[in-house]
């Protein structure tokens, strides 16, 4: 067994610990930090359409890890042949791939220029971004290089996918992704990197995401000015007019 391949088997393993006990650390020492330290009070303009731009794009880009990753082929083909599968992957992913890098260009440009939003942007901001951007790039890059018209130069689904899989039923097959081109590896051990950083930076917002707020009921406000006023003005009953 080489190196390389002890590596891929034990590092996620590593990589879970950290994101387990890090996020439970962050949870009990700095609940009311537990955040995205929003900027919206600085500057709302550019983040109305950047922040929307990357979220949509980041979330289909998920949707499209989840299909791939945990979805062996084998069922997939009883769906679709791999030439829609592949041309499914490449325009949806490549549409959402696009919205999200343009996304985190203009996020990005906007904590640069936005005076006070640069002033609020910590170290631990900047090398969050950095990772991110990244793991994004790099990503991007996978789904690019090597594309023909009848497939990718490289199906991951039968390395990088069945690998994934192998993690999470703790049976680790280092030997599959030892297999992929060094383009996915890169991919992948920024992707690590980047889970390892989330529990200590303002990402945890996403396990907190306020997904509620689209279907709790509406709050009815009501002025307190009647009840106020008869309490200061005098004994009259209180009628609606004159
Ligand atoms: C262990 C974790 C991960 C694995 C195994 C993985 C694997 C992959 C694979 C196989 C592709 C190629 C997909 C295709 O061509 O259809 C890809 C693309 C991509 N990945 Fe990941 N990935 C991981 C985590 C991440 C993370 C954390 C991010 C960003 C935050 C990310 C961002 C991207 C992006 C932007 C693409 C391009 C997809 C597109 O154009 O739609 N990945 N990834």
């Amino acid at each position: 067994m080489s190196g390389w391949e002890i590596f891929w088997d034990v590092v996620p393993y590593v990589t879970l610990a950290v994101v387990a006990v890090g996020t439970w650390w962050r949870y009990r020492y700095d609940k009311f930090g537990w955040t995205t330290r929003s900027s919206q009070l600085y500057e709302s303009r550019l983040l109305r359409i950047a922040s929307p731009m990357f979220h949509f794009g980041i979330l289909v880009v998920f949707i499209g890890h989840v299909i791939g990753l945990f979805i062996p082929e084998s069922w997939m083909d009883l769906v679709m042949s791999d030439h829609v599968y592949h041309l499914q992957a490449v325009i949806l992913g490549g549409i959402a791939g696009v919205a999200a890098l343009l996304g985190i260009a203009l996020l990005i440009y906007r904590r640069r220029a936005t005076g006070p939003v640069f002033m609020a942007t910590t170290a631990n901001d900047k090398t969050m971004y950095l990772v991110l951007v990244a793991a994004m790039v790099a990503g991007f890059a996978c789904t690019a290089i090597g594309v023909t018209p009848e497939g990718a130069e490289h199906d991951y689904r039968q390395t990088v996918s069945p690998w994934f899989r192998s993690i999470w039923i703790l049976q680790p097959r280092g030997d599959l992704m030892v297999q992929a081109p060094v383009y996915f590896h890169i991919h992948v051990i920024i992707a690590l990197v980047l889970f390892c950083l989330w529990p200590f930076t303002r990402l945890v917002h996403v396990f907190s995401a306020p997904i509620g707020y689209l279907f709790r009921p509406y709050i009815v406000y009501r002025g307190r000015d009647v009840a106020e006023k008869s309490e200061l003005v005098g004994s009259r009953p209180q009628r609606r007019g004159w």
